[in-house]
């Protein structure tokens, strides 16, 4: 069993820059794999960005941001991950996009490196069926923004060897994160949980019981939430939240899981959330 010293990450969005820059602080080489260059060099700033900002507050030095900006490695082609010991997927929220990757990586690394995709809610045991290794394929579910949040939920697959999970949780722990189990159930335990209370935000919204700000407020100071549900949706965006509603709708075989229509409404709008500027509140 091989020690996990190179990372590789798929996907240099929010997740997978996230992801890539926690490793790299953390000593591990890394490289950040995305076809799009401009989203690549667009990852590479908000690291310069977010390591600065950790300096400049006192919490890391100089030296240790440049150490771990020289440990990472940008680029646009897959085979570039070849020699990754684990690699992290981190791609849109589309089963066929990460089946596709998968059945790449798994002909591309053939000794017993790690296959984990930081998938939200998709099955991992059907992520695997489209390799020919599925003992390597594991759920390593990171959470936003991922240099502040300690979770690291871990899904193992139907086939998953329990070497392969012992590793990523090791990999999680030394990433400064805690590694907590969960089954192979769609939206796994977070968005089981967190969604539908977010869809019911929208639905007392929807039905006049509050004031968004109000209806945030509430549950802020009454439940102790750092955000409140609609801010929260905003955060994460309002379209991965009506997918995600959907996969569980799809996956447990319930209607009560569909996004609410107002959730919808906003996203066939354009109304993204904070990354479009407009959400349910204004950015
Ligand atoms: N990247 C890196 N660091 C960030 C950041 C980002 N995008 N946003 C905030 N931070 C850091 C800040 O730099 C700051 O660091 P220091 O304490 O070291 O100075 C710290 O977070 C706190 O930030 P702020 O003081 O600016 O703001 P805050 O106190 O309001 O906290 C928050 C911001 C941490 C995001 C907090 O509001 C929070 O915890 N919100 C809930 C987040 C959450 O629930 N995330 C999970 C989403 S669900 C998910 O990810 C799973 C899924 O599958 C959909």
């Amino acid at each position: 069993m091989s020690e996990i010293k190179r990372v590789g990450v798929i996907g240099s969005g929010q997740m997978g820059g996230g992801i890539a820059q926690v490793a790299a602080v953390s000593g591990f080489e890394t490289v950040v794999m995305d076809t799009s260059a401009d989203q690549v060099a667009l990852c590479e700033k908000t690291h310069d960005k977010l390591l600065a900002r950790a300096v400049e507050k006192g919490k890391m030095s100089e030296d240790d941001a440049k150490a771990a900006k020289g440990r990472l490695t940008y680029v646009t082609d897959i085979k570039s991950l070849a020699d990754s010991d684990i690699v992290v997927e981190a791609v849109v929220e589309n089963a066929e996009v990460k089946k596709s990757i998968f059945k790449q990586l798994a002909g591309m690394l053939t000794g017993d490196q790690i296959l984990a995709s930081n998938t939200s809610s998709i099955s991992i045991t059907e992520i695997a069926a489209a390799t020919d290794c599925p003992e390597r394929v594991i759920g390593m579910h990171f959470f936003y923004p991922v240099p502040v949040m300690k979770l690291v939920e871990v899904i193992n697959g139907l086939a998953t060897d329990a070497n392969v999970t012992e590793r990523v949780i090791k990999l999680a722990g030394d990433m400064g994160k805690t590694a907590v189990p969960a089954n192979d159930r769609a939206g796994f335990v977070s968005n089981r949980v967190l969604m539908p209370m977010i869809n019911e935000a929208f639905y007392a919204w929807m039905e006049g019981v509050a004031e968004p700000e109000h209806l945030d407020q509430i549950m802020k100071l009454g439940c102790n939430h750092p955000m409140g549900p609609l801010e929260l949706a905003d955060f994460i965006g309002l379209d991965t939240c009506a997918h995600i509603m959907n996969v569980l709708a799809d996956g447990l075989h319930s209607e009560r899981y569909r996004p609410c229509p107002k959730l919808e409404q906003l996203v066939v709008a354009g109304r993204f959330g904070r990354k479009s500027g407009h959400g349910v509140f204004k950015y």
